[in-house]
């Protein structure tokens, strides 16, 4: 049994849904497309799961936050693939491939070909166990990666109002949980093993300022230690967590964000890898002429850096699948893939973005006492990277634009004495 496609994107989150509108705009006709996801509903932004999706009065639920909403493009219901001649293989999780085939092999045991494959399979959540713990499956330890997490985390969430919650990681998952845990009138300890939290984005100073508001919000921080066993009670429910340095915390709920590994597996043998995901050049193309892949699980070149890289931001994603169709469909027009990193986050009643490379020297500005701040990265003499917390929309837009132009900077010291005139300037 088996079905044949022009295009197929595997791969069903955030890129999936993006390159979906682009193929429209270019142009595919009724039946040439498919999209194939594990999940089993249409693409969505994934983001909405760490925020909107945990909040205790009138959450998100889909189908309000289907891709494209997070670029303020067209909501892609089931409907709208219905209405556009794409094909959702929902539920569906592909066992194998065979790009010299150009086939994929489905659990349920179809065959399906393609002409042109795009690989957006993202990423999936490390587990405690690749670290030598055991007690993932309890029923109140829960990861965030996609929907059927986001469910399952609400339901403990709802069990455990007053109680304890130990959050371990102290990065992206680990800050937006505890503030969402927080709002949740959940007591938090935040475990990481860094002196820090986000300690591959900020500099000890930037992550003074959040762990310091987030204490004012009562979270308990635990740095420089690890997670070392659960404590279980005799349902198997967890009840407290022991940590490497001998301190006991209690907990009714464990949320775990310690990073991702991208879902490479199929394609191992097959396609060139580096840096951990599939190498692509600058139009998203893979070391097989017809296939492409994007978003978490692409490693493409950062022109700008002159470098290869894999970032894990929907950003990324939405862009690099938007190119990779354009490349596909267009590919006399289209140029080189040309991004500029860009990274956000908000939590409370803050809101920071980034973009660049944090490289280099560091140079602040604004009132680190008060609620707009920033930083820019300055390295072989260029600002390389920027950082702004409370900003307007024009502020981050000027820092976008600036931080793209790598303006070569003489005098740190005159840079700090400008701090956000300096882009609000050029
Ligand atoms: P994504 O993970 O979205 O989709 C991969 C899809 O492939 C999934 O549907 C999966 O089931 C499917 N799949 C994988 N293997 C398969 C197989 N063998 N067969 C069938 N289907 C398969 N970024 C940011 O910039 N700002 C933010 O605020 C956030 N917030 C955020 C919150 C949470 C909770 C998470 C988990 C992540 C974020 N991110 C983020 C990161 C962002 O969501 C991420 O970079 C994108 O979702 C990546 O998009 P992809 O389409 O590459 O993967
Ligand atoms: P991460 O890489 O941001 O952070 C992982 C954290 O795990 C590290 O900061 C470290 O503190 C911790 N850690 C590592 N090993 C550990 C161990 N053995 N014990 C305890 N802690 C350990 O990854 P994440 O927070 O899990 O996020 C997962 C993915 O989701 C990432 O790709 C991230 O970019 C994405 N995400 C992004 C956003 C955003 O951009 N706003 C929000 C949520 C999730």
């Amino acid at each position: 049994m088996g079905r044949a496609f022009v295009y197929v994107i595997l791969g069903g989150g955030v890129a999936a849904g993006y390159a979906a509108l682009e193929f429209t705009n270019k142009g595919v006709s009724n039946g040439e497309l498919c999209i194939i996801s594990e999940e089993p509903v249409a693409p969505y932004e994934r983001p909405a799961l760490s925020k909107g999706f945990l909040l205790p009065e009138a959450p998100a639920r889909l189908p309000a936050f289907h891709t494209c909403v997070g670029a303020n493009e067209e909501r892609l219901t089931p409907k709208w693939y219905k209405e556009h001649g794409i094909e959702l293989i929902l539920g569906t999780r592909v066992k194998s491939a065979d790009v010299r085939r150009k086939t994929l092999l489905t659990a349920a045991g179809e065959t399906i070909s393609y002409k042109y494959l795009i690989i957006a399979t993202g990423a999936r959540a490390l587990r405690l166990e690749e670290f030598g713990v055991s007690g993932s499956d309890a029923p109140n330890v829960c990861y965030l990666r996609d929907l059927a997490d986001a469910t399952r985390l609400v339901d403990v969430i709802q069990t455990s109002t007053g109680g304890n919650a130990v959050v371990i990681g102290g990065g992206y998952i680990g800050m937006e949980c505890a503030a969402s845990l927080v709002i949740n009138k959940i007591n938090v300890s935040m475990v990481f093993p860094e002196p820090h939290c986000m300690g591959r984005l900020f500099t000890p100073k930037i992550a003074n300022y959040y762990e310091e508001f987030y204490k004012t919000k009562g979270v308990n921080f635990v740095k420089g230690t690890v997670l070392s066993s659960f404590v279980f009670d005799p349902e198997g429910k967890v009840t407290g967590v022991n940590l490497k340095d001998g301190t006991y915390l209690p907990a009714d709920l464990v949320v775990v964000g310690i990073g991702i590994r991208p879902n490479t597996s199929l394609f191992e043998g097959q396609l060139t890898l580096e840096k951990g995901g599939i190498k692509v050049n600058s139009q998203l193309q893979t070391s097989n002429s017809s296939v492409y892949a994007v978003g978490d699980v692409a490693s493409f070149p950062v022109k700008i850096f002159g470098e290869t890289r894999r970032l894990e931001h929907v950003d990324a994603a939405r862009k690099s699948a938007r190119h990779a169709v354009a490349a596909i469909m267009e590919p006399d027009k289209t140029t080189d893939f040309d991004y500029l990193p860009f990274f956000y986050s908000r939590v409370f009643s803050l809101s920071w973005q980034f973009y660049g490379d944090n490289l280099g020297e560091v140079v602040y500005f604004g009132d680190f006492s008060g609620t707009s701040f920033g930083a820019y990265w300055v390295h072989k003499g260029q600002l390389v990277g920027s950082f702004l917390e409370g900003g307007s929309k024009e502020e981050y837009e000027a820092i976008a634009k600036v931080t793209r132009l790598k303006p070569v900077i003489e005098d740190l010291s005159e840079l700090e004495r400008q701090g956000l005139d300096f882009v609000v300037a050029l």
